[in-house]
């Protein structure tokens, strides 16, 4: 995995979305500041949603987990949060994405929204962006397990295409995506010249030459 390229889902990236719900949220990275917000939103995370994610009861995260999880480095470990509320800003949903030891170029996705956020399409939105985010940073293929009566996640993995391997553990799903390489960029637009902005509107007859009436 590599550094994104300028303005493709790096510190600087910000988007509004709004939630069937009406509300409005902003994606962002996730940075080791947010480590209140983190905690404050996992907080709220509950029981059978943390044991969908971690694949165990998770009462509370210790000091070395909520390293891991907040001092990313945004290329190797990034995560997109979204965020609701500008005078109190407060996390209702992650999308992190890992890259797998050993294996360049391949990651772990993992999205999850805090349970009086789901079924607002937060999840979609946040998966779809981690994707593009990840194609930024040069991976090539996610690979992920799930418990296999996720179906809320098993449903949203399968809108975006992934493949299901052969089981190795019972109880869990293991699913391959492999995400193609981003378009490259436009090459930025050169200025017209004021003739040729006439030529073209002429071109398109949107210019109508008026006669001068004689004096
Ligand atoms: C999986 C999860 C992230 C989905 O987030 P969400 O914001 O509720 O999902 P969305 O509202 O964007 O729904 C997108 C699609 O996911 C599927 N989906 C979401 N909730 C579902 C449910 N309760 N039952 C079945 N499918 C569901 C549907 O296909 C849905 O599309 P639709 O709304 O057009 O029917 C959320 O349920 C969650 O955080 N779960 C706990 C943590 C977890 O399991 N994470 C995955 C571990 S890797």
């Amino acid at each position: 995995m590599h550094v994104p390229p300028p303005g493709s889902y790096d510190l600087t990236w910000r988007e509004r979305v709004r939630l069937r719900n009406g509300r409005s949220a902003t994606l962002r990275l996730l940075v080791p500041e947010d480590r209140e917000l983190y905690l404050q939103a996992f907080a709220l995370l509950s029981p059978h949603a943390r044991y969908q994610r971690f694949f165990e009861p998770k009462g509370q995260l210790t000091q070395a987990e909520v390293h891991y999880l907040v001092d990313v480095d945004q290329i190797h470990h990034f995560s997109i949060v979204a965020v609701v509320g500008r005078k109190h800003p407060h996390g209702v949903g992650l999308a992190r994405c890992v890259e797998i030891p050993g294996q360049p170029n391949v990651a772990e996705p993992a999205v999850t929204v805090l349970d009086a956020w789901q079924g607002q399409g937060l999840g979609r939105v946040l998966l779809r962006r981690m994707i593009e985010a990840a194609r930024a940073r040069g991976v090539e293929r996610f690979h992920v397990d799930v418990l296999a009566d996720n179906t809320p996640m098993l449903n949203l993995m399968d809108e975006v295409g992934v493949q299901l391997l052969p089981a190795r553990e019972h109880g869990v799903v293991t699913l391959d995506l492999p995400l193609p390489p981003p378009a490259p960029p436009r090459p930025p637009r050169r200025q017209r010249t004021p003739l040729e902005r006439l030529l073209r509107l002429a071109a398109k007859g949107w210019l109508r030459v008026l006669e001068r009436k004689q004096a």
